[in-house]
């Protein structure tokens, strides 16, 4: 019968008109993996594109990401010392808390995103402090020691906490750390459903936090469960988390749609390790058009509700929104 908009016909410019999501530089922040010494910048094997660096380089880098409109990043540290309880990640001069101080230093119009967990630090890999009996990340142990981590990301000069570990009761026992030293105001984004996912695989090659036993199926969520995923985020979102975020992307759009549509606070996605390798292999090797396939992507991930985008595919993107 009656259509107005007959995509055939459709002009240029009332498509765009009426087109209903965007990507934006804003909607990005990019992942930093930062290790000790000077002049490192070592690229990832897995993830073409994706370095390793010292902090100097890191401070350059951040130079090239405001010169692209990105102005927020998110840090991982790898330090030279693991141990059973990732004592570099609570030492006000372990990599994590060295690397804020000092690009904030020179970029003080640099947000700052904290990464907080303990994989990266332990000897074990694992997200926390392990009871030897079990094998098992002992969850109440963790909490204690991950309030200490929140504060010297704080005082380092972070700008927003991220913790990634899944503990129960994180989101609660950080804003209370941070209360009580007095950063009432420090913003908390929850890695509120956390996957146990197959996706991560070259992360763990960067941040060098591949358990040396067991996996992380115990503290993570079963890629299965649609309820469990949504009670999480609503659990999170009571403790006083400002922003909630699905990890991975791709394959959990629906909980991310879902999530959206429960809560009031703004979404994140993390894009992951696994899932910007694909898109890399497959563009190298011409099966897609790569620019393309990751600009689909993107919408993909605000159509379904996200309002921030963590991705290591944000300096393209800033650059193919730069030349459009
Ligand atoms: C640490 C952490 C992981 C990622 C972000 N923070 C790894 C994991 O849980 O194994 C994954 C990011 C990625 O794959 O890009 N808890
Ligand atoms: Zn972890």
């Amino acid at each position: 019968m009656f259509q107005r908009f007959r995509r055939t016909r459709l002009n240029k410019h009332l498509r765009a008109l009426v087109r209903e999501t965007s990507v934006s530089v804003d909607d990005f922040i990019y992942p930093l993996f930062i290790r000790s010494g000077e002049g490192i910048k070592t690229e990832v094997s897995s993830m073409p594109g994706v370095y390793q660096m010292s902090i100097d380089e890191a401070i350059k880098e951040c130079d090239e990401l405001k010169s692209l409109g990105i102005y927020s990043i998110i840090l991982f540290g790898i330090p030279d010392v693991k141990d059973s309880i990732g004592s570099d990640s609570l030492c006000e001069h372990g990599i994590i808390a060295s690397a804020i101080r000092e690009i904030k230093k020179v970029h003080p119009d640099m947000f700052v995103v904290t990464d907080l967990c303990f994989c990266e630090y332990t000897d074990h890999g694992h997200c926390g402090i392990i009871d030897e009996e079990n094998e098992t990340v002992n969850n109440d142990a963790t909490l204690d020691i991950s309030g200490k981590q929140a504060v010297i990301h704080a005082k380092a000069g972070a700008d927003m906490i991220a913790p990634s570990g899944m503990m129960d009761g994180i989101i609660e026992t950080l804003r209370e750390a941070l209360d009580g030293a007095g950063y009432e105001n420090m913003p908390i984004m929850a890695y509120s459903t956390k996957f146990a996912s197959g996706y991560y695989g070259p992360f763990r090659d960067v941040a060098e936090s591949t358990p040396s036993f067991g996996d992380r199926a115990s503290y993570q969520m079963d890629p299965a469960n649609r309820r469990e995923a949504i009670a999480e985020s609503i659990s999170d979102e009571a403790q006083g988390a400002d922003i909630l975020m699905v990890k991975p992307a791709l394959a959990y759009l629906d909980i991310v749609r879902e999530i959206k549509d429960n809560t009031s606070l703004p979404m994140a996605v993390y894009n992951v390790s696994g899932e910007y390798a694909m898109l890399k292999i497959a563009g190298a090797n011409d099966l897609i058009d790569y620019e393309r396939v990751v600009m689909e992507t993107m919408l993909s991930f605000k159509r379904a509700g996200a309002d921030i985008i963590i991705s290591y595919h944000a300096k393209e993107v800033a650059k193919m929104l730069q030349s459009k």
